[in-house]
């Protein structure tokens, strides 16, 4: 059963651990990651973007799929199904789904429509037993069209989110989607400080975990960030496991070319991407 992901980031920030989301595109990487966090007995958020959602045949289709490989695996560490950088109205669309978790990325609007929009999500998802994240300070790079410029949130903004009840809060401290350029300056520590100092107990939440130094991770975590988002990280182990099967011309041998036998490097790979991801954050065993 899909939980929401109150219980387990509380826990994780009074345990100074981090719970993945990991980003799904498909039923392997599903499957790949529901079973690693079983094997590991590890808590896990499935983050779907707004644009996976379309992919994969919409909202409803996700909460099926899920639903249905959590009964039929025997999944037992608590599941929660997440909106990746929702917009309002697709949050909407997905409580209505069946998700168990949304986000709303109110980052690029001015302040007070960002409070207002999120306001209203508060009550809506507290009516229903889900959990709520919010942004403020937009994430740099660019993620399924929404793009965003990598600001350092401003603290006081960040307290007036963390203040509307919201579950998680996501702040830019110099983090981007996708690979970060040779040219990174790192994460912005002193800003998560002053972020950690005003927003209470709130679990902050870390996008962009792709590529960030295990060092910078664990600092993160221990200035209150219990949610680390990955995606291109899966993407590229997936591409490149694959582009060695072909590569070896393996699909040419037998049934070599059949999606099941193609397709399992790729799964393998995401295995181990989201096993490592997990022993970094400290999250196995906390299920
Ligand atoms: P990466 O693709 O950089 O891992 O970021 C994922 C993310 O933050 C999803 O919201």
């Amino acid at each position: 059963m899909l939980v929401s992901a109150k219980d387990m980031l509380n826990k994780a920030r009074e345990g100074k651990y981090a719970v993945g989301q990991f980003n799904i595109n498909n039923l392997e990487w599903t499957k790949a990651i529901l079973l690693t966090a079983q094997e590991n007995n590890s808590p896990v958020i499935l983050g779907v973007s707004e644009g996976a959602g379309k992919y994969m045949g919409g909202y409803t289709t996700i909460v099926g799929m899920v639903n249905g490989l959590i009964k039929e695996l025997n999944i037992t560490v608590p599941v929660a199904l997440h909106l990746d950088h929702g917009s309002y109205e697709g949050a909407l669309k997905c409580i209505e789904a069946g998700f168990s978790s949304v986000m709303f990325d109110g980052s690029h609007y001015p302040i007070e429509e960002n409070i207002a929009k999120t306001t209203e999500l508060v009550k809506l998802t507290a009516e229903k037993g889900l959990s709520l994240e919010a942004e403020v300070g937009s994430i740099g790079g660019e993620e399924d069209g929404v793009v965003g410029a990598g600001e350092i949130a401003d603290a006081n903004e960040c307290k007036t989110i963390a203040e509307l009840g919201v579950t998680m809060l996501a702040a830019g401290i110099g983090n981007i989607h996708g690979k970060y350029p040779e040219n990174w300056k790192g994460l912005a520590f002193d800003a998560l400080e002053d972020i950690n100092a005003a927003t209470g107990t709130t679990p902050l939440v870390l996008h962009g975990g792709t590529g960030i130094p295990a060092e910078m991770i664990k600092k993160a975590i221990s200035l209150g960030v219990a949610k680390i988002n990955v995606n291109t990280e899966c993407q590229l182990a997936f591409a490149e496991a694959t582009r060695k099967y072909i590569e070896a011309g393996k699909d040419l041998e037998g049934k070599g070319f059949d999606p099941r036998k193609l397709l399992a490097p790729g799964f393998e790979a995401i295995k181990a991407t989201v096993k490592e991801k997990m022993e970094l954050f400290g999250s196995i065993g906390q299920a």
